[in-house]
């Protein structure tokens, strides 16, 4: 079948698909309604385990219900907490971690992530990661505080040490000022 370059998020599903190993443990930094936490689920396998925030319970909720439903619950732990408090999971060594910024699909739009909750929980994470682990975050700059988290996430992802991190951006030119833009930062 043909490739198809789709969309940010799924040209990230494509980076997990390549550095994502059975039984690792991952982090979803902003479960949602489940999709990329589920798909993480999948990557994992039976001896991984993926961890994932969020701070609504209904995405607690529908999450858990994806995951129940697919048969991979037991691989995962949700935490029902920003994802600024990572390191409070006591986890290290993670392979991947995924942040999908703005609101919940159908939910309330005034929850969003906020560049001064994500810049703690960015720090936290890239200290997280294991040697060659990657860190993709999809951005979402079509609405005010969206459009500030992202130039704040460039800002801060340019100054990383070139040393330590490689840092790519993705996004489609020509599909509107406010469409998706991806960045993938792999470890040194
Ligand atoms: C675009 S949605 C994520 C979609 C999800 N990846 C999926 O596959 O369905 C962004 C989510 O980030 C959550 N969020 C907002 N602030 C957060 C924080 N400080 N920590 C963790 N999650 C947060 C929102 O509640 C929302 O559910």
């Amino acid at each position: 079948m043909a490739y198809l370059l789709r969309s940010a998020r799924y040209l990230s599903h494509d980076v997990l698909k390549e550095t994502v190993q059975p039984g690792d443990t991952v982090i979803d930094a902003t479960m949602g309604n489940g999709h990329d936490t589920l798909y993480l689920c999948e990557l994992v396998g039976e001896d991984g385990r993926v961890i994932a925030f969020d701070v609504q319970a209904q995405a607690v909720e529908s999450t858990r219900q994806r995951l129940t439903e697919a048969g991979v619950m037991n691989r995962a732990t949700l935490y029902h907490m920003g994802h600024e408090r990572m390191d409070e999971a006591g986890i290290k060594d993670v392979s991947a971690i995924v942040f999908n910024l703005g609101w919940l699909p159908g939910g309330d739009k005034s929850v969003t992530t906020l560049w001064e909750t994500t810049k703690v929980a960015l720090e936290k994470a890239l200290s997280l990661l294991k040697k060659h682990g990657v860190l993709l975050l999809c951005a979402y700059p079509g609405h005010a505080e969206g459009d500030r988290e992202r130039s704040e996430v460039m800002k801060f992802l340019a100054s990383l040490p070139p040393q330590q991190y490689n840092v790519l951006h993705q996004r489609f030119p020509n599909a509107g000022p406010g469409a998706p833009e991806n960045f993938i930062i792999q470890k040194q």
